[in-house]
């Protein structure tokens, strides 16, 4: 199987023994804790299911800064966006000490994570914004992954954790929710080999389905992990439980049964573009697949990035070897009036652009949000009564 990142084995932070995981909650109560923001939390969860291997816990300064401009951690290590925990004020926190990091997004702020401090760092205002620049590829605060990052607290809390808990994940999807070592055990369970991941924030429509199947035979996988987030979006994104729902019964009725695997991760969408396929690979590295598809405009959002700067970035900013995790670089997926089925255009060169009808997510939910009926060549009739049904709702309350 492929290895995770940066290491011979995977290393997940959750503290899986009960024993010592309900040890170190006892411990938590007793310690001095901040309520963390949802970005730190979603990190957290990240962390203790070995997505983000091999990071043992928060980056500090100098590594959040060299990973913003260059991709690698001081020490070197092939990392594409920074892994922090910021806070706004770091009062009763001590370097050395042991402290409690509480969920924001759980009743009663349980604890997530038990942090060992090492680092106390306040930065400044242009290393803030240096960090937005290279990251997010704008400092326009118009962008809500810029809006998010410029709003976090400057002062860095770094250093590793230990996670007791996978936040409201696994209560609110318990089917869905997997962590990488869970990934990686069901792939090896199924004896894949070639396994193709599938990034996800919208439900599946046809371009997304066809997308699957067309990698999986490029690459001539064993099965597709179709990988969802379930973490906060934008308002106007759809929610995770329609889109799980809907997902599902996509892959119900349309791919052979034992092909896909339907999960999700807990993180916040960046809308980081580029530098967040980057990491989109990186952690499908880690859960054991071998390819991912990027395709038009991957994790972006409006107009800030370039339809391929996803996967232009994979040659340009990702140093050969850095990773080993495969990309497969889907080119813009379209319905064909003439072939009445949906091809990638680099497929079909003997199409004019009025032989194709143009799908993508906005236009969906733009079509939803107007409730206009969603026609065949867009989603299927099952995935789009369950959206339709969701809009209808929406409106009615
Ligand atoms: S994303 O933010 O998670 O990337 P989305 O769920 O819409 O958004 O896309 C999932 C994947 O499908 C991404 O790799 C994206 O590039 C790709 N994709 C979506 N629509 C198309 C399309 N019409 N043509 C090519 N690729 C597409």
């Amino acid at each position: 199987m492929i290895k995770p990142h940066g290491s011979d084995a995977l290393n997940p932070l959750y503290v899986y023994d009960d024993a010592a995981r309900n040890a170190l909650i006892t411990e938590a109560a007793s310690l001095p804790s901040i309520t963390v923001n949802s970005a730190t939390a979603a990190n957290a969860v990240m962390l203790g299911g070995g997505y983000f291997n091999p990071l043992t816990g928060f980056m500090n300064l100098a590594d959040s800064m060299a990973v913003s401009e260059n991709l690698h951690t001081t020490p070197g290590l092939f990392f594409p966006v920074p892994v922090v925990n910021r806070v706004e004020d770091a009062s009763g926190m001590a370097v050395g000490s042991r402290i409690a990091l509480l969920d924001p997004n759980v009743e009663g702020n349980p604890a997530i994570a038990v942090m060992h401090v090492e680092g106390i760092e306040k930065a400044s205002q242009e290393q803030i914004d240096a960090m937005t620049q290279q990251v997010y590829g704008t400092m326009d605060s118009n962008h809500p992954g810029v809006a998010t990052f410029q709003a976090a607290g400057n002062i860095f809390l770094s250093g590793p954790i230990q996670v007791l808990s996978f936040s409201y994940f696994q209560a609110d999807f318990p089917e869905t929710f997997r962590t990488a070592v869970e990934i990686r055990e069901e792939i090896a369970a199924n004896g894949w080999e070639k396994v193709v991941a599938f990034q996800t924030r919208n439900p599946m429509h046809r371009a997304h389905e066809e997308l699957c199947r067309i990698a999986m035979d490029a690459v001539n996988a064993d099965g597709c992990v179709i990988h969802m987030l379930l973490g906060k979006l934008k308002a106007g994104d759809i929610p995770a439980d329609v889109r799980d729902a809907s997902i599902r019964k996509m892959a119900e009725l349309y791919f052979p049964p034992n092909s896909t695997l339907i999960t999700g991760y807990g993180f916040d969408m960046l809308y980081a573009g580029p530098r967040e396929a980057v990491l989109h690979a990186l952690f499908r590295q880690n859960m054991g697949t071998t390819h991912l598809i990027v395709g038009r405009d991957h994790a972006g959002v409006g107009d800030y990035y370039g339809a391929f700067d996803a996967q232009t970035i994979f040659d340009e900013k990702v140093p050969e070897g850095s990773m080993e995790i495969e990309i497969f670089k889907a080119d813009h997926t379209a319905y064909s009036k003439k072939l009445d089925k949906v091809v990638m255009m680099r497929d079909a060169p003997d199409h004019a652009k009025e032989d194709f009808v143009l799908l993508s997510g906005t236009k969906v939910r733009e079509m939803l949000g107007q409730g206009v009926a969603l026609p065949e060549e867009f989603a299927r009739p099952e995935v789009a009564k369950i959206l339709m049904d969701y809009y209808q709702a929406l409106d009615a309350s």
